[in-house]
């Protein structure tokens, strides 16, 4: 673990406002070559054509059928190990798209969820869902890019994000922009995957969707970095959804690193009998009090 100063030090970064990271922008790029060149810049306002209706519709289907057995155990799960169900004040699911889990979290909890996503056109079915839960009253929606999110410096309580961060452009100052938003105290759980009580032949069944296409194209979300979309497409094409574990904890570990993140733990889910499928990876931190 590193010293408290490193950490604060880089959280000071991740809270430098948007005008002025955007002055800095320029000079970065000269200072860091191409590789910054071509990381984009966060999204501060919706874009259509990267975003669309059709890629909501295609994860509200998939978050509906295929993947809706895994919410409500994640919820549970995320609830019980963080003991969260007492717990008063702001939840944010970032990246929570039809908001399945949020609405699982509102079901088990006393927490403010705010959907914060990059595609709106998530959001009516997100607040459908949500009035017909009965938990329309304790949610809102708010167009985010993970990389600049629109929330003061320690608002949240917790930040949840499940399948999301494969998809963000820049890890490290996503990582860097949900420090900031945490409260002193506040948890992150960030990851992609299955909680561990999934049983094995549903985590089977949708492992076996995914790697022949389907519920990959029903979600219908690529990553919009053209870099991003490489990886994806040759991972995709070469094992399918299978994600390489250890090359994403290596990938979590620096993007964690470079966010000043120094206390953190990488749960992989194991399960007895279920060698062959992948239940995931998530990430666990706290801002210190
Ligand atoms: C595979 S879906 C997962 C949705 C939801 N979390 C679930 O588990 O059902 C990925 C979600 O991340 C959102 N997303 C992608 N890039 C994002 C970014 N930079 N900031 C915020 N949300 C993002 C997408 O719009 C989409 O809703």
């Amino acid at each position: 673990m590193t010293g408290q100063n490193q950490t604060s030090q880089t959280i000071q970064t991740g809270q430098t406002s948007r005008t002025a990271r955007s002055r800095c922008l320029p000079l970065a790029l000269l200072g860091c070559g191409l590789a910054a060149a071509i990381a984009a810049e966060p999204l501060l306002a919706p874009d259509d054509t990267l975003h669309t209706r059709e890629a909501a519709e295609g994860m509200i289907r998939a978050a509906s059928t295929s993947l809706a057995p895994v919410y409500a155990p994640l919820a549970e799960q995320i609830v019980r190990d963080f003991q969260l169900a007492e717990m008063t004040g702001i939840g944010i699911d970032l990246g929570s798209g039809p908001g399945s889990l949020i609405i699982e979290l509102c079901k088990r909890t006393r927490l403010h969820w705010i959907n914060a996503d990059i595609n709106p056109h998530f959001f009516p079915h997100f607040y459908k869902m949500a009035e017909a839960a009965g938990v329309g009253h304790r949610v809102s929606a708010v167009f985010a890019d993970a990389q600049a999110l629109p929330f003061r410096d320690h608002y949240a309580d917790v930040i949840v994000s499940r399948g999301s961060f494969w998809l963000w452009e820049d890890p490290a100052r996503a990582f860097a922009e949900i420090y900031r938003v945490l409260k002193p105290g506040g948890l992150a759980y960030i990851g992609r995957g299955f909680p561990t009580t999934l049983p094995l032949e549903v985590a089977r069944r949708i492992r076996e969707g995914q790697e022949s296409g389907a519920t990959q194209t029903q979600s219908g979300i690529a990553p919009a970095n053209p870099t991003t979309q490489k990886r994806a497409k040759s991972a995709k094409a070469s094992k399918g959804m299978k994600y390489d574990i250890k090359q994403t904890e290596a990938d979590l570990r620096a993007a964690l690193s470079a966010a000043g993140i120094a206390d953190f733990r990488i749960h992989t889910p194991k399960v007895a009998g279920a060698d062959d499928i992948n239940y995931g990876i998530w990430v666990e931190f706290r801002k210190p009090r």
